[in-house]
């Protein structure tokens, strides 16, 4: 099928990642988790911004944002995302593509309250996306939020993670004169079996 082996071995994509990741947070500089994610809007204008990558699971990759943002609107319409995360240190990337869907159980309300009191205000605070008159205008938000939520707020109803089922995960790492290696995994549907194929760089 192909020749993989090193970091590339195993049959689990999602154990794959994980592990990249772990290495990645004991070589990058700051956020090992972040990810450049890709929406399309209605038109098909493509869209990136970076998000962090709160929970890598059996069959999923999660993050967490505004659900009026921008990039909820694309998702919500569009139903697929895309991302890619991108160690320096490491020299390697994995590119994922999937379907979308919102994550706003009690596993979002787990993530909202583990989050700074501050961070937790600020979520209710910030109308993501939306034109902002000012930064005192913001801080005037937050202080408003602050005395109406207390010390203990709910997680924000329009606030909560997104989960990404991948139908393609592509595992890349540099090679000597570009000559790097590539393995993308893929499946026409999510209950198939994973398809593995060497690609050329
Ligand atoms: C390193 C990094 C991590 C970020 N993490 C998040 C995140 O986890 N969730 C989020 O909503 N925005 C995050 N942002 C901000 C987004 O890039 C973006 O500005 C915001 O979500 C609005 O995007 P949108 O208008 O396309 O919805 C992060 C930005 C950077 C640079």
């Amino acid at each position: 099928m192909s020749d993989r082996s090193g970091i590339f071995a195993g049959d689990d994509p999602f154990v794959i990642a994980q592990s990249w990741l772990t290495e990645a947070e004991g070589t990058e500089v700051n956020d090992p988790n972040s990810i450049a994610l890709s929406t399309v809007d209605a038109d098909g204008l493509p869209n990136a911004r970076m998000v962090l990558l709160k929970e890598i699971e059996s069959a999923a990759f999660v993050f967490y944002t505004n659900y009026e943002s921008r990039k909820a609107q694309e998702i919500d319409q569009a139903g697929k995302a895309a991302f890619v995360m991108h160690w320096k240190s490491l020299r390697r990337q994995i590119r994922v593509r999937g379907l979308v869907e919102k994550e706003d159980g009690p596993q979002a309300d787990a993530y909202y309250a583990s989050r700074s009191l501050k961070s937790r205000l600020g979520a209710w605070a910030s109308h993501q996306s939306q034109p902002l008159s000012s930064r005192a205008a913001l801080m005037a938000e937050v202080a408003r939020i602050t005395a109406r939520q207390g010390t203990n707020p709910p997680r924000p109803p329009f606030w909560g993670g997104y989960r990404i089922s991948p139908l393609e995960i592509e595992f890349w790492a540099d090679g000597a004169f570009r000559l790097h290696d590539r393995f993308r995994w893929s499946r026409k549907d999510m209950s198939d079996s994973w398809n593995i194929a060497r690609l050329n760089p």
